[in-house]
């Protein structure tokens, strides 16, 4: 999940944009390629073949969290761009700890899994033991998977390269062209996700504190490095919206 707060609205452009998304989930739902990063421990056999654990965390998020900003399809991504970050840096990690988090980190943002003023990391945190337990995880590395879901988000602090790339990716995910994506799949007919406005502007609002907020946040060297190209590609996006809009007042 994404924002402290999140928009609201309808309309063909959305439908676009929330196409966009569905084909971007479509795309790594059939597995295209994770990107193997240097991992500790059983990356070369996950890859080769996925431990039963896997599998069954896999089916469970497909069948649990399905939303185009903060579901499945998010958690399949920032998994492979954690691990191609750290790739990157030459990091190691425990790629098994990546794919847990990943799978789980936003549990919370689901209704399901929420507690009541509770941080949707901190609750995640909460529910992983449990989540865990039956699947055939390696437990031993459940306070890892805890600390790389705790600091998630941009605005936490992560400590050890698994949070940290993590982190990072996390962040990536609400810049460029997926960024606009998840930012505008947050809009409901109901407005009651991001700020009760379901419309456009408050979209672009959301957008716009993403670009100030995030780009500062990005930690690792690898993420810098990918960071230039989401930021621009959305500060263009903006303007070009603002341009055709009468800077968002016909939005
Ligand atoms: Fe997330
Ligand atoms: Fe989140």
């Amino acid at each position: 999940m994404g924002g402290r707060s999140c928009p609201g609205a309808a309309g063909m452009t959305i439908k676009v944009l929330l196409l966009t998304a569905t084909l971007l989930a479509g795309d790594l739902a059939l597995g295209h390629a994770p990107v193997l990063a240097q991992t500790a421990g059983a990356a070369a056999a996950t890859a080769a073949q996925p431990a039963p654990w896997r599998e069954k965390l896999k089916l469970f998020a497909q069948a649990s969290f399905k939303h185009p900003a903060w579901g499945y399809s998010h958690s399949l991504r920032i998994y492979n761009l954690s691990l191609q970050l750290a790739a990157a840096d030459k990091a190691v990690v425990d790629d098994d700890v990546l794919f847990a988090a990943a799978l789980l980190h936003d549990a919370a943002a689901f209704p399901a899994y929420a507690k009541k003023d509770v941080d949707h990391a901190d609750r995640a945190v909460e529910l992983a033991e449990g989540l865990l337990r039956d699947t055939g995880f390696p437990m031993a590395k459940l306070p890892k998977v805890q600390a790389v879901m705790r600091t998630h988000m941009f605005f936490r602090e992560p400590a050890g390269p698994e949070a940290l790339y993590f982190h990072d990716a996390d962040s990536l995910d609400w810049l460029g062209a997926i960024g606009i994506a998840r930012v505008t799949a947050t809009v409901d007919l109901t407005g009651t996700i991001i700020g009760g406005v379901p419309d456009g502007p408050a979209v672009v609002r959301q957008l716009q504190a993403f670009l100030q907020a995030v780009p500062p946040r990005i930690l690792s060297p690898a993420g810098k490095a990918m960071l230039p190209e989401r930021r621009v590609f959305l500060e263009r996006y903006l303007s070009t919206l603002a341009a055709q809009t009468d800077d968002f007042k016909t939005l």
